[in-house]
């Protein structure tokens, strides 16, 4: 049985809420007005509107403290024990397209370590919640990696590139090789719920170059609460809030990480 803490409960609550018009929305997706905010990156009302929920919601139990977010950028910056890193939608690709694969995703960040968070996709009412030293859960079901002993036998995911990416040629021939050296690799569209299904052993393991801190927060700590290993290589530009990431179960880790640098 999984017991929450009141941080937990605090981000459940907002999501919940802010899940109600995220759900209407879908449901009018082809009416939503749409704007661009760069090639390959689209934010949509519905963006704008869930941030505004979970900010408002977070902020009344603790007003004090920092947030991250994707589409306000950061609030009280000075505070960097407490923070909040919010994905309204991770997934904004798919959710415009009436593909029911996106998630709300929260992760709690107390001095620089990210120790709870929560993905959830409000349509398949799929919850993963994660709290440092107590596992890490879908809905009320305990979830671990997987347990695939041989990387040649993994079914993998990956994001990117974006179409803005100045190094596609790079993400492409990483791609070749790891698809040369599984079984073989999906591509959903958000990498929340990418490191979420890695996390309940649906993939055995992920990469993607060039995300950003807030996609993939929530997943870093439901992921090591599940049993699995991540590793940031290659840093970005000195930028903490840029990442690259290879996330999987113990076992593959290591091979997984010889295909990257190779
Ligand atoms: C995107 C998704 C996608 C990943 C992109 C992200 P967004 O987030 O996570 O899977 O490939 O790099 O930017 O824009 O849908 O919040
Ligand atoms: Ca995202
Ligand atoms: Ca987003």
């Amino acid at each position: 049985m999984r017991l929450n803490s009141p941080q937990i409960n605090l981000i459940i609550k907002a999501c919940m809420k802010a899940s109600r018009s995220l759900i209407r929305d879908f449901g009018e997706v082809e009416n939503l007005q749409v704007s661009t905010k760069g090639p390959g990156d689209f934010v949509t009302s519905a963006d704008k509107r869930t941030e505004k929920i979970l900010i408002e919601e977070l902020k009344k139990a603790h007003p004090e403290y920092g947030i991250i977010t994707e589409e306000s950028g950061m609030i009280n910056k000075s505070n960097t024990d407490n923070r909040w890193v919010i994905d309204p939608i991770d997934g904004t690709m798919n959710f415009l397209n009436g593909i029911p694969h996106f998630a709300i995703s929260i992760g709690y960040e107390e001095k620089g370590e990210i120790t709870c968070g929560v993905i959830f996709n409000p349509i398949t009412n799929e919850m993963f919640v994660a709290e440092k030293g107590s596992g890490a859960y879908l809905n009320n079901s305990r979830i671990r990696v997987s347990n695939k002993k041989k990387i040649k036998d993994a079914l993998l995911v990956t994001g990117g590139p974006k179409g803005a990416s100045k190094i596609k040629d790079k993400i492409f021939s990483e791609y070749i090789n790891i698809s040369n050296n599984v079984s073989n690799v999906r591509k959903f569209g958000s990498a929340a719920l990418d490191m979420a299904y890695v996390a309940c052993g649906r993939f055995d393991g992920y990469w993607q170059r060039e995300l950003n801190y807030w996609d993939i927060a929530a997943g870093i700590i439901i992921l090591k609460e599940a049993g699995g290993f991540i590793n940031f290589f290659d840093e970005v530009n000195n930028n903490p809030l840029k990442k690259n990431i290879i996330a999987s179960n113990s076992n593959i880790h290591n091979e997984l990480l010889d295909l990257i640098s190779k």
